[in-house]
């Protein structure tokens, strides 16, 4: 049986007509319930109070079907809504203090800016335009954009109009393009989701800039600094609003916030170590952990290589332990020669699909034989020694295991470890934290151990498919710019993330060419 030692995080629960969030010694009750369905109807209904006792980083709101809440660092937010009813709970606090809040209708349309309320559709929606209907976009993001409310999938755009065509036909676009300059230039769109191969990011993310739409920049926002600062600037300069991928294992979902915050609050005490080496899938075959299509994507030298298709580990690493200081780093190409699915397979695939919740090709592609060699060109390899900024060093390695691994027997996963104890992910569990500073955790299981379930199917053919209660951080950094731009705030893994994630990358090349540690030029406040 299972014993909730402590609980000291608060739990969001409906007091009469109002949502009430008590501190210590308040209800102790399965994290998975942490929010009631009950409580997000009542909310619905009737507006009321938020009371928080407590520290926001203490606040712990889970994803329902009704509702989504998140707790940020410094702020904490609880967004309730069905199709035309929204209102969002946010505040922020300091330990000890208390804060009331209303919970208020939210805007059903435009920003705040005069600008914004220019530039939306004018019934709070978000006029999208996607390029590149490739695999990342009928799997993860077309099917979101389709259905979400806030979102009005405008258009969608690739060199190969089967695709396009294929993506109209599926996901409703209105309009389709194989030319991006010529979607920019005519369609009636507020944002851009630029979903093609990393060689175009930057020169498509600076047009979509200059032409006044947001974007979102599927990862590597560059491979380089120089395109990477080129892209910040023109943001910046064009006054837009960029999520950069990746998204996952960012503050955007809520277990790494609190993770953040636990680590920032000294549960861990002083890191004296950590490490984190990606390994392929155990459940994979030994030829399909190097990708298995996607050419221009994962292989051609302006791909950046398996380095740059993987920047979820220092992504992983800075979300936990803060912004970084310098790294080290040996970078090679170890195996030249890979095979991958021909592409046609995947044109076959989408001529075929008649249902857009479920055109994930991931689910097809693994068991197609590989029969088109091709060459890797970039850095698909490389071991980076990272110091962060409070002084935590550590080993990264990323690239691929060519081969898999027994469930618990690689180190695929990040460990860190504390003079006052550790934080481990895997073996299980998303992740688990031992500390003598037990007072810092949420709860202690009977195995001494805090420990945050995983959520979801955690095999890539699968993930991240919306399983109920899963974070799927294709659908929330989406629903996050749309969300940024409707109501003109900043959004949380913005250009300043990718500036510091490319850098880490970027710096890990240089340092293996020049045989010097890199000293990081820029830095995070996470
Ligand atoms: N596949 C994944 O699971 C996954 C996950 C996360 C991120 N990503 C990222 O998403 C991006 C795309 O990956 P993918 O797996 O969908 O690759 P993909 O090769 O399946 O898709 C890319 C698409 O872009 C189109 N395209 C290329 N150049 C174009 C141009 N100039 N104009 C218009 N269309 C163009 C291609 O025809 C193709 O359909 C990459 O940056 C990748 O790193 C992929």
């Amino acid at each position: 049986m299972r014993t909730l030692h402590r609980r000291k995080h608060a739990v969001v629960r409906a007091v009469g007509g109002r949502l009430a969030v008590p501190g210590v010694g308040g209800i102790h009750r399965r994290r998975t319930s942490a929010v009631a369905l009950p409580v997000q109807r009542k909310a619905q209904s009737r507006p009321g109070h938020v009371q928080a006792d407590g520290a926001h980083d203490r606040l712990r709101f889970r994803p329902t079907h009704q509702g989504r809440a998140a707790a940020y660092h410094g702020r904490w937010e609880c967004v309730l809504h069905r199709p035309g009813r929204v209102r969002r709970v946010r505040g922020s606090g300091q330990d000890s203090q208390r804060a009331s809040l209303r919970v208020t209708r939210a805007p059903r349309s435009t920003g705040t800016t005069e600008e914004s309320e220019r530039d939306m559709a004018g019934n709070g929606t978000v006029r999208v335009g996607v390029v590149g209907c490739g695999v990342v976009a009928t799997a993860y993001y077309l099917p979101f954009l389709m259905d979400y409310e806030k979102a009005d999938l405008v258009a969608v755009c690739d060199l190969r109009e089967g695709r396009a065509e294929a993506c109209q036909r599926l996901f409703g676009a209105r309009e389709r393009y194989a030319d991006y300059y010529d979607m920019i230039d005519k369609a009636d769109i507020d944002a851009v989701f630029v979903l093609t191969a990393p060689g175009t990011h930057v020169p498509f993310t600076l047009a979509a800039a200059e032409a006044g739409k947001h974007v979102l920049i599927q990862k590597p926002m560059a491979t380089d600094m120089r395109g990477a600062r080129a892209v910040a600037d023109a943001i910046r300069a064009a006054g837009v609003k960029a999520v950069v991928e990746p998204s996952s294992s960012t503050a955007l979902d809520p277990e790494y916030a609190l993770l953040r915050d636990l680590v920032k609050n000294g549960v861990l005490g002083d890191v004296l170590w950590f490490s984190l080496a990606s390994t392929g899938p155990t459940t994979y075959g030994p030829g399909l952990s190097s990708n298995p299509y996607g050419q221009d994507a994962f292989y051609a030298a302006d791909s950046g290589g398996f380095l740059f298709d993987l920047p979820y580990a220092p992504t992983q690493i800075v979300s936990v332990l803060g912004a970084c200081k310098s790294v080290s780093a040996q970078a090679k190409i170890t195996r030249a020669d890979h095979k991958i699915v021909p592409e046609e397979e995947y044109d076959k695939f989408l001529s075929h699909a008649t249902d857009p919740r479920n055109a994930n090709y991931w689910d097809v592609v693994v068991d197609l034989p590989r029969t088109q060699p091709v060459k890797m060109e970039a850095v698909d390899n490389a071991y980076s020694l990272y110091e962060m900024a409070d002084g935590a060093q550590g080993a990264c390695h990323v690239g691929r295991i060519f081969h898999p691994v027994l469930p618990g027997t690689g180190g695929g996963s990040l460990q860190i470890y504390g003079t006052e104890g550790n934080l481990l992910f895997g073996a299980g569990y998303m992740a688990s934290i031992i500390s003598t500073r037990t007072e810092l955790l949420p709860e202690v299981e009977d195995d001494g151990w805090f420990h945050i379930r995983p959520r979801g199917d955690g095999s890539k053919a699968k993930w991240p498919q919306p399983t109920p209660g899963a974070f799927n951080y294709y659908h929330e950094s989406s629903r996050h710019l749309i969300e940024c731009i409707l109501e003109d705030r900043e959004p949380i893994v913005n250009v300043d993330w990718g500036l510091h994630i490319t850098e880490m990358m970027a710096g890990a090349i240089e340092s293996s060419a020049t045989g010097r540690r890199y000293d990081m030029t820029t830095t995070l406040d996470v």
